[in-house]
């Protein structure tokens, strides 16, 4: 088959290596991939993995290079050529193409949307108001005594939302997205929320329009410096398995989360065929979803597939075409761990260009991956190129092995002002979750 994937991120590198394993992969090109993207191989016949400089979000060019290069499947990653309607588009030229229609990605396009499906259906989330003018919205952040989660309604790259303490907070946040516009056009409507107390979980589902297949439970990391300080990010690093759920809470999770979700798709007509990634917080009162987002997440990809036994060719297929019911998603018992590299200042302004060394050391390791996100290639030599730059991953039998194995690959890397959380899964092991 030939495979066209869309994205150039750590998740899109974490996707290719997997599907490169595939004995079904014998063509393979990305738009745009990254440096570590394009040193990969094929297992089925050696063949090198094409980067093709075509923007994610710039759909015609790349339904034109469809057109020519014709694809079996092309497989997107990020959320921006989703909300765009890539997945409408190639399929009315005849593509199969993985990945929600428009309509389904509205539940990451839209927090609004999201947040009124949920109370529509029944599923469990944090109390919430939209608010499309400031002064109601101040008034509802008010009623929750400033204590909320301020989000502009749109895409923003994961970084729209303000966590707030106060209502002098709360106020500025609302001006900040509303007034100032902070987060662009993705604010014209806020999504105002109680805030909730509780451990956070990323809940992964493949579904095929009919049915939701759970994965295992993960971490992610959000805030930019450790013990959970500093501005949120896309990700700061992850691990697989989160000890805080047992194998039936999850279940019983994904029942009074995925159970109702999936029949008020069936009841909006929505047919989603893709990945939902519900945020949760594990509250005292039981689970709560903080947000959808309608595609992979950015680290859990990382950690996720390097636990996936299955071919995710296979997988992605049968989530195309409605047949998940007939798979099997199988994990190894071992346990991942991803820490992310950023460049100095991220999420803020941050310089790129800067060399990279010891790469190949830390990928020599074993059962250790180096994944790329923000980097280019400059005259032969890999520089940074993003706010993320690598996620160092590395999988083991036990968490303590894994999270010991990524940080001494960490170790053999350098870049000038390289920036990285020393307590990914720390929380895992603390002696209330510690498995050892
Ligand atoms: P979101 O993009 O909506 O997932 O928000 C980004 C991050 O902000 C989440 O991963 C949480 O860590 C935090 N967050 C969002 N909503 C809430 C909430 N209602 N209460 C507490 N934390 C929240
Ligand atoms: N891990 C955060 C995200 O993908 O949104």
């Amino acid at each position: 088959m030939k495979i066209l994937i869309i994205g150039s991120g750590g998740r899109e590198h974490a996707l290719v290596w997997k599907l490169a394993q595939s004995s079904h992969a014998a063509r393979m090109w990305v738009a745009p991939g990254n440096a570590g993207i394009a040193q990969e191989r094929l297992a089925k016949n050696g063949a090198p993995v094409e980067c093709v400089p075509l923007a994610a979000e710039n759909l015609s060019p790349l339904l034109d290079f469809a057109k020519r290069e014709k694809p079996d499947l092309t497989v997107v990653g990020p959320d921006n050529p989703l909300a765009a309607g890539i997945v409408d588009l190639f399929q009315a030229n005849g593509f199969k193409i993985w990945g929600p229609n428009q309509k389904a990605a509205q539940f990451e396009a839209s927090k609004a949307f999201s947040q009124d499906f949920m109370e529509r259906h029944g599923i469990p989330t944090a109390k919430s108001g939209t608010f499309s003018e400031p002064v109601a919205a101040k008034k509802f952040a008010a009623s929750l005594g400033g204590r909320c989660a301020v989000k502009a309604d749109g895409l923003a790259l994961g970084k729209g939302v303000l966590l707030t303490a106060s209502v002098i907070e709360a106020e500025r946040a609302i001006d900040e997205i509303m007034i100032s516009k902070a987060f662009g056009a993705a604010g014209q409507r806020v999504v105002i929320q109680e805030l909730l107390e509780g451990m956070e979980i990323s809940l992964h589902a493949l579904c095929d329009g009919k049915i939701a297949k759970l994965f295992p439970t993960a971490q992610d990391h959000k805030r930019a410096l450790e013990n959970d300080e500093g501005l949120n990010t896309g990700g700061m690093g992850t691990y697989s398995p989160a000890p805080f759920l047992t194998d039936a809470q999850l279940a019983e999770v994904g029942d009074v989360i995925l159970k109702p979700w999936l029949s008020g798709c069936a009841a909006e007509g929505i047919d989603f065929r893709g990945l939902i990634y519900p945020g949760v917080m594990l509250t005292k009162s039981g689970p709560k979803v903080l947000e959808f987002n309608a595609r992979f997440g950015d680290p859990e990809t990382q950690v996720y597939l390097t636990r996936l036994e299955n071919d995710l060719v296979e997988l992605l297929l049968a989530s195309c075409e409605g047949r998940l019911a007939d798979v099997e998603l199988k994990w190894t018992s071992n346990a991942s761990v991803c820490v992310v590299m950023a460049s100095g200042g991220y999420p803020g302004d941050y310089a790129k260009g800067k060399s990279i060394e010891g790469i190949a050391a830390a990928d020599a390791l074993p059962a250790t991956k180096v994944f790329h996100a923000g980097t280019a290639l400059k005259d032969g030599q890999v520089v940074t190129n993003g706010g993320r730059v690598l996620g160092v991953t590395a999988w083991r039998p036990t968490l303590i092995e894994a999270r010991a194995a990524a940080y001494a690959a960490v170790e053999k890397i350098r870049f000038e002002g390289a920036q990285f959380r020393r307590d990914i899964a720390a929380k895992a092991l603390s002696p209330d979750h510690s498995e050892e």
